[in-house]
This record gives structure tokens, C-alpha cells and sequence, in this order.
């Protein structure tokens, strides 16, 4: 199996296994919010790892909010962080789990605007400017870092200062970007962050909402009260656990990583280009290092990967594959509904080889070219 996959999931750092097995075994039992010694050092250990994932995206510890992953820590950030008599505003390239929130927010009264992207996925500042003075303030921004289908990375800095121009408050879903790239909140003025551990190399089940005033939202489950009655629930240790060290090692490894990646990128892009005539990019050039999306124009996509079962690539974002629409993502770029179902996409990660880029690529122009 080449597993050219990573922007739907990572593998587990081996590293980060170490740090969580301990956590899983069962004398490490200890419920973290009880008053005893074993609850104390499962609390510890989850407050070093809220340490690491704050200082991954320049926020403090206390802003830290673990949640089961990204889809819970959008859906926090929107259905709870729209403020009373504002409105929202989201890209139309946003993941589905901040789309799917948006009927919720209109019909509870919520003026919500959905920004078109340019031909690469991006956002114009000077859109953002425009809705913004529509809207009631404050209103809620939320913008994706890094898309997970074409890779394309938005000008957050210029966003954020738009919408501090207008006061309105920033969330951004940083899932995609955290592998390769470095972000800092407070030096750009975001207000919320989301995370996911498996598109970290950490565990699966887990990830974060990092939030700061004026973002203030309100819990969207009910319970026991635990992280201020944001997400109440018993923290899940060896998981929290993992996700910090994922973000300890992000932080160590992001820069190395995104040269080797966007090494195999080009090569793999370059390989394809060369053989398969016709072949175009998609996204941003300059976009996240592990990311190749491409249309071949004529072949049905989905279709002639079940020839290829030995590839694992995605033919849209994960969540919309086998639902037979095309991308919505695609159509925002404006490619036409056959060229989305035209299109691969590769992502590649800490542990994909030359061999396997040229393997791939070997495999796929051998069939198209068949
Ligand atoms: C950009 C983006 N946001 C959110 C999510 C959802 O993350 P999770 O699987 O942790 O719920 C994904 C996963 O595909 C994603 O790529």
C-alpha cells in the first residue's frame, strides 16, 4: 500500500504512541478530575500537554479546549460563537463541518454571508471588507488556514486585520495548516483556533478549540461542568496526552518536514505533468507542502481508482468520497462538475518516500495511459 492519504488522516508518530501507552495501561487509572493522587497526575499530565498545544499556536494554556476533534471544535466555534444580533460569515471552501453549521445559525436569526474564492481558493481581503460592512457587529469570521482539498493557504494576516477594522471576531480551522506551517494567534489576532489530532500525527478522537475574548461561546452539549462548562465530559488522558506530544513534535519537525514534503510535491507533480498530457493543478502554487490536487480532464476519477487499490488518494475531501457529488470545493475554484469528478487528490506526509511518489505515479500514468 503507498498511503498518499494524509490531509484525511496521519499515522500515528511512533513517538507519540510512546508517550500515550503508559496513559493506557491499567495502573495509569485515574479519573483527571478527581481529588486523589492518581486523578492528580492524569490532570498533570493533561495540563503539560494543554502547555504544547498552546504553544503551537501562541495562545496560554487556559485558552486550551479539547474537544473529540476538528468537526466538534468548529461546530463549538460557530453554533456557539456567533454573539447575540451578529451574524457569520464563512468561505464557500470551508470544510463541511462548518458549512453544515450554517442553516442552525440562519434559522436562528443569524444574517450568514458565504465568500466566493478566487481561481486558487482564496480569499480577496477587500470581499471580507465589503461583507463585513453589511453585518451587524460584532459578527463571527471563520476562516480555514489551509484548505484540505487543494491546499491553498489564506491571507490570514491581512483577514485579521480586516476584521478587527470592523470589530468583528476570528475563528480559523487550522487543521490542515499545523503540520508544516507555524501560526500564532495572538501575534495575528485570532480569537479561535481548531485542531485535530490524526491530521497531527496524534490519535484520532481528539482535538481543540483554542479560544480567547472576545470569542465567547456558549457549550453546545450539556454536563458535568468540566473545562468551564464549555465541553463538559471526562478528558480521555492517553488521547490528551497524544496530542500534545503531536504538537511538541510539530513544532520540532514543521520546518524540516515541509521542505521534504514539498520536495516530493514537485517531483510527483513533475512526473505526472510530464506523462499525462492535458494534466492541470489545482490550487495555490505556493500552497501546503503535502498537498497535490490535479485534473485529468476526460476520466472518471473514483471510477478508475477501484483498478488501483493499492493507492491509497482521495478523489475529493474524505467526508464527501463515495457521496458521488463533486467537490464543492472544486466548483468554488470554478472548475465545471466533470472536471471535479476529473480530479485526484495526493497527500503526501512525514513518512511518504521518493520511491513511492515515483511508484505512484509510475502506476497511475500506466493505467490512464492504458
Ligand atoms: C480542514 C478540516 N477541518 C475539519 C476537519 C474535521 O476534523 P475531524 O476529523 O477531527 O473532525 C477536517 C477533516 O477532514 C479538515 O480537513
Amino acid at each position: 500500500m503507498i498511503y498518499l492519504d494524509h490531509l484525511a488522516s496521519t499515522p500515528l508518530d511512533p513517538l507519540v504512541l510512546e508517550a500515550m501507552l503508559p496513559w493506557m495501561c491499567p495502573d495509569a487509572a485515574g479519573n483527571p478530575h478527581a481529588a486523589h493522587p492518581a486523578g492528580w497526575r492524569a490532570a498533570d499530565a493533561i495540563a503539560q500537554a494543554r502547555g504544547e498545544i498552546a504553544t503551537l499556536v501562541g495562545a496560554r494554556s487556559g485558552e486550551v479546549v479539547f474537544t473529540s476533534g476538528a468537526t466538534e471544535a468548529n461546530t463549538l466555534a460557530l453554533l456557539g460563537g456567533v454573539p447575540a444580533g451578529g451574524g457569520c460569515i464563512v468561505p464557500a471552501v470551508e470544510h463541511a463541518s462548518v458549512l453544515a453549521c450554517l442553516p442552525e445559525l440562519r434559522r436562528r436569526g443569524h444574517p450568514v454571508t458565504i465568500l466566493p474564492v478566487d481561481g486558487s481558493g482564496r480569499v480577496d481581503p477587500a470581499a471580507l471588507d465589503s461583507a463585513l460592512a453589511d453585518l451587524p457587529q460584532p459578527s463571527l469570521v471563520s476562516v480555514m488556514a489551509a484548505n484540505n482539498e487543494v491546499g491553498t493557504v489564506q491571507p490570514l494576516a491581512e483577514l485579521a486585520t480586516v476584521a478587527a477594522g470592523h470589530g468583528a471576531i476570528l475563528h480559523t480551522d487550522a487543521v490542515q495548516l499545523l503540520s508544516t506551517r507555524a501560526i500564532d494567534m495572538a501575534a495575528l489576532g485570532l480569537q479561535g483556533l481548531s485542531l485535530s489530532g490524526h491530521k497531527l500525527y496524534g490519535p484520532m478522537g481528539i482535538g481543540a478549540l483554542v479560544v480567547r475574548a472576545p470569542l465567547r461561546p456558549v457549550p453546545v452539549s450539556a454536563g458535568g461542568g468540566q473545562q468551564r462548562g464549555l465541553r463538559a465530559g471526562t478528558l480521555p488522558t492517553p488521547l490528551c496526552v497524544g496530542l500534545g506530544a503531536a504538537c511538541r513534535l510539530a513544532r520540532e519537525r514543521r520546518e524540516e518536514d515541509a521542505r521534504r514534503i514539498g520536495g516530493l510535491r514537485d517531483r510527483l507533480w513533475q512526473r505526472l505533468r510530464d506523462r499525462l498530457p492535458g494534466i492541470r493543478r489545482n490550487g495555490a502554487e505556493d500552497g501546503l507542502a503535502g498537498c497535490l490536487n490535479v485534473t485529468i480532464p476526460g476520466i472518471d476519477a473514483a471510477d478508475r481508482l477501484l483498478d488501483l487499490p493499492e493507492l491509497a488518494i482521495a478523489t475529493g475531501s474524505a467526508c464527501h468520497s463515495g457521496a458521488g457529488e463533486p467537490s464543492h470545493v472544486l466548483l468554488a475554484l470554478g472548475l465545471s462538475p466533470a472536471d471535479a469528478h476529473a480530479s485526484l487528490r495526493f497527500g503526501l506526509g512525514r513518512g511518504t518516500t521518493e520511491a513511492e511518489v515515483d511508484e505512484a505515479a509510475d502506476r497511475l500514468t500506466a493505467l490512464l495511459a492504458g
